[in-house]
């Protein structure tokens, strides 16, 4: 318990610990504009065609807002879920780049998919926060995402240095790949990679996530959603608060909420509504649908965002570059879930049947 400090738990412990754990990820990786990653140098990439992302938990979260900024640079990206691996993963070859997303670097889905992977013939990275870890010593090379040691078995620290890396490796790749549009705003983007700490310390100091979580905690299912880099965000904000509260929350890509989901919404299950300043069009109007029918709508976005005006309630993300927005609205998310546990005294750095690193398949 020594190494929980002043706090009550590791999971808030390791959330108030993001800035610092920020400030290593991303130290000396941008230099001139430029991404530089000690173990991938220049050129490291340029026969690959195609990039196939295994995770899961979390991970694969992280994973899909890394697989969605190549995407948006015309490069050939696929998330698959490890352990559907075998079943799904297509056509794979020595011009596949498989990247193994793994905080421990021991999860045995992830393992066994990225040994597949290497089997069919893939080039494989793990992208890890344990320095020799199984999945680091098997890959080709191993990024390190440079987080610290997590303990909360809820991942909150490690999902934000995962994205973080994630979108400089993607930076690296597309520096390398002949079929990738170098995006016009990268340099703008590393610019304001270097706020990020510094903001996410300004959520820490500002958050209404407490209050939020007091006024809904009686409610009988919790919505997340968002579209492009949002709805990694919103899956991920329904993840943490099912696995720490133990209430029913699920995540949805907005425009989905519509065909299914919208028969479970009623004044019992408000809709936290992520925003990035993306394409957030779509996260709006869904948002709206849901209130109609009597859903109390949060909005998770910068404060001059068009949802802002319809949502019942509000948490506050500072204004930034919007492929690091997510991950600021991510950190309101961990809060929200934290105090809602809090609030029903769950035993928040273990929750019941789960483990911080799952080594059976
Ligand atoms: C378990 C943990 C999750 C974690 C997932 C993947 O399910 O409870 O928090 O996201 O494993 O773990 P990894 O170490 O591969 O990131």
């Amino acid at each position: 318990d020594a190494g929980k400090g002043e706090f009550d738990h590791y999971m808030k412990k390791e959330i108030h610990s993001q800035p610092t754990a920020l400030s290593n990820t991303i130290e000396g990786r941008v230099e001139d504009g430029e991404v530089s990653l000690e173990a991938l140098p220049a050129g490291s990439f340029t026969d690959i065609e195609e990039v196939q992302f295994v995770a899961c938990g979390t991970s694969y979260h992280a994973a899909v807002y890394g697989a969605q900024l190549l995407k948006s640079a015309g490069v050939r990206a696929d998330v698959i879920r490890a352990s559907e691996y075998e079943s799904v993963a297509g056509p794979v070859d020595e011009t596949t780049l498989t990247v193994a997303v793994t905080q421990s670097g021991e999860t045995a889905d992830t393992l066994s998919a990225v040994r597949e992977a290497a089997d069919r013939g893939a080039r494989t990275l793990a992208v890890t926060n344990v320095v020799g870890s199984t999945a680091a010593r098997e890959a080709d090379d191993a990024v390190y995402i440079r987080a610290g040691p997590e303990v909360g078995v809820a991942a909150t620290k490690t999902f934000s240095s995962q994205a973080v890396t994630l979108a400089l490796v993607g930076q690296r790749i597309v520096a390398d790949v002949p079929a990738a549009d170098h995006p016009d705003d990268a340099e703008a983007m590393l610019e304001s990679l270097a706020d990020l700490p510094e903001q996410v310390e300004s959520i820490l100091e500002t958050t209404d996530a407490e209050r939020l979580a007091k006024r809904y905690i009686d409610s009988q299912s919790f919505f997340f959603i968002g579209n492009g880099l949002g709805h990694p965000v919103a899956l991920e904000g329904a993840l943490k608060f099912k696995e720490i509260t133990y209430e029913h929350a699920e995540g949805f890509a907005s425009g989905q909420l519509k065909h299914g989901p919208l028969a479970l919404v009623t004044e019992q299950t408000p809709v936290f509504a992520v925003c990035t300043g993306g394409d957030d069009g779509k996260t709006k109007t869904n948002a709206i649908e849901a209130q109609t029918r009597g859903a109390p709508i949060v909005s998770v976005s910068p404060d001059d965002h068009p949802v802002v005006d319809a949502a019942d309630a509000h948490l506050s993300v500072p204004d930034t570059h919007p492929v690091w927005t997510g991950l600021l609205a991510n950190v309101q998310l961990q809060l929200v879930s934290y105090y809602a546990a809090d609030l029903l005294d769950r035993p928040i750095d273990k929750p019941r049947n789960l483990a911080k690193s799952v080594t059976v398949e």
